[in-house]
């Protein structure tokens, strides 16, 4: 065999992708993790070992998030040092606020984000210090600070004025409060916090691998968190709340919604929030997002959105079988909240920050570069000649 190991065998005898369920890796296992699992089969997910339903009904967003950064939901002390550490981080650095002028203006809220993060790593106290210590310090900030930067950013492109973080709120409720400069209903601010709890987390999904691959190579945190953004920002991945929402624009009414599945499906287009790459049933956290998406139409007075995404998924369920994901119903719940349709993508990786940070500290915690194989299927046995004779 030769040196570049050409020299005989050939794509088939290769050890590699050989069926189209490998195809994207299904079944793969990229990692061990001790964070989130699925159970696909049967529509189950918990972190940590928690049922989803259960935090989602009982925890705040910062418990989560110290479930999954110290694997233990917290005491009422440690609770307490926790949200405190999270509140005096939410200030953007001040070149971060001197840039955001430009950002508003020239790019996407998901580009803004994913330049944000990256820009931030320059201004971390910790700086280069990647001890466990400073990266669950770096990944507090980066939970705290992200809503600061989506709210800026949505306050200058609409020409407001930017609104301080307000030490007295909540995560959740704090976001919506620097979005809009009113302070939120409790029953909005618990609704956000539970949509955040839902997307805190979500196994080996095309983001958090991507933030395993690059926290593999022992690069740092933020570099790890700006490419998971980039790879959210895809409408495959969490570009689908944003197309799910203009979906039932698009629909306007529940009566056209069976019109518009089928219309969609004889074009080979995709139902938008619907399918999953490892859900056979409905996504759990559609189940409860549904839930939220009727309540709180019902408190807002405008149940429109919720009727028409109900009439969607029976048609999706009957005409092929799809069942929603958590994209589909989470966008109802963000319109009715009064969230513009391009911040729902950024909204999740604000949540996401959560799983992300975490998944990067376990990777670090015990790591081995991530370095799968290809399947060769080109051309063999190539002979070199010289350009001036190539055809
Ligand atoms: C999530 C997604 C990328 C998973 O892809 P996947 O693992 O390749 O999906 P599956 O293997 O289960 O697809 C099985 C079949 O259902 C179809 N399908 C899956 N999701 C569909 C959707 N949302 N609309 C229409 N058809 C869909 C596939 O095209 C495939 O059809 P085929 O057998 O005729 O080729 C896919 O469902 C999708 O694109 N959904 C819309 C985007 C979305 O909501 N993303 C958010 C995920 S949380």
């Amino acid at each position: 065999m030769s040196e570049t190991g050409h020299g005989g065998s050939t794509a088939s005898e290769t050890n590699a992708v050989r069926t189209p369920q490998e195809k994207g890796l299904r079944e793969v296992v990229a990692a061990q993790t001790r964070l989130s699992d699925i159970d696909g089969e049967n529509g189950r997910l918990w972190y940590a070992g928690y049922p989803i339903e259960d935090l989602a009904a009982n925890t705040t967003y910062e418990e989560v998030v110290h479930l999954l950064h110290r694997l233990r939901l917290p005491t009422r002390a440690e609770l307490d040092s926790f949200v405190e550490f999270m509140i005096e981080q939410r200030e953007a650095d001040k070149f971060i606020s001197d840039v955001m002028p430009t950002l508003a203006q020239q790019t996407s809220p998901m580009s803004m984000l994913r330049t944000s993060v990256s820009a931030a790593s320059a201004y971390d106290p910790d700086g280069w210090d990647s001890s466990p210590e400073a990266n669950e310090r770096k990944a507090l900030r980066l939970v705290a600070r992200t809503p600061t930067f989506l709210a800026q950013y949505h306050r200058l492109r609409t020409g407001q004025e930017m609104v301080d973080p307000h030490a007295k709120l909540a995560h959740a409720a704090n976001f919506l409060y620097m979005l809009t400069g009113v302070e939120p209903s409790q029953e909005d601010a618990d609704v956000l916090d539970t949509t955040f709890t839902l997307y805190a987390d979500h196994t080996m999904n095309a983001s958090t691998f991507t933030a395993r691959i690059i926290a593999s190579t022992l690069a740092d945190m933020h570099s790890a968190i700006t490419g998971a953004i980039a790879a959210l920002k895809g409408p495959l991945h969490g570009g689908a709340n944003e197309e799910a929402m203009k979906m039932l624009e698009e629909i306007g009414s529940p009566d056209r919604a069976e019109a518009h599945v089928k219309d969609r499906l004889a074009r080979k287009e995709k139902i938008m929030g619907f399918g999953h790459a490892v859900y056979r049933t409905m996504d759990p956290r559609a189940r409860i997002l549904k839930r939220l998406s009727k309540e709180t139409g019902e408190r807002h007075g405008d149940l429109r959105w919720y009727e028409i995404s109900e009439e969607v998924e029976r048609a999706a369920l009957h005409e092929k079988g799809l069942n929603p994901n958590v994209d589909f119903y989470a966008a109802s719940v963000y319109h009715v909240l009064g969230i513009p349709t391009d911040l729902m993508t950024p909204i999740f990786a604000v949540a996401r920050m959560a799983g992300w940070t975490a998944h990067v500290r376990e990777q670090y915690a015990d790591n081995r570069i991530i370095r799968p194989s290809s399947e060769y299927i080109g051309p063999r046995d190539q002979v070199w000649v010289p350009i001036e004779e190539r055809g």
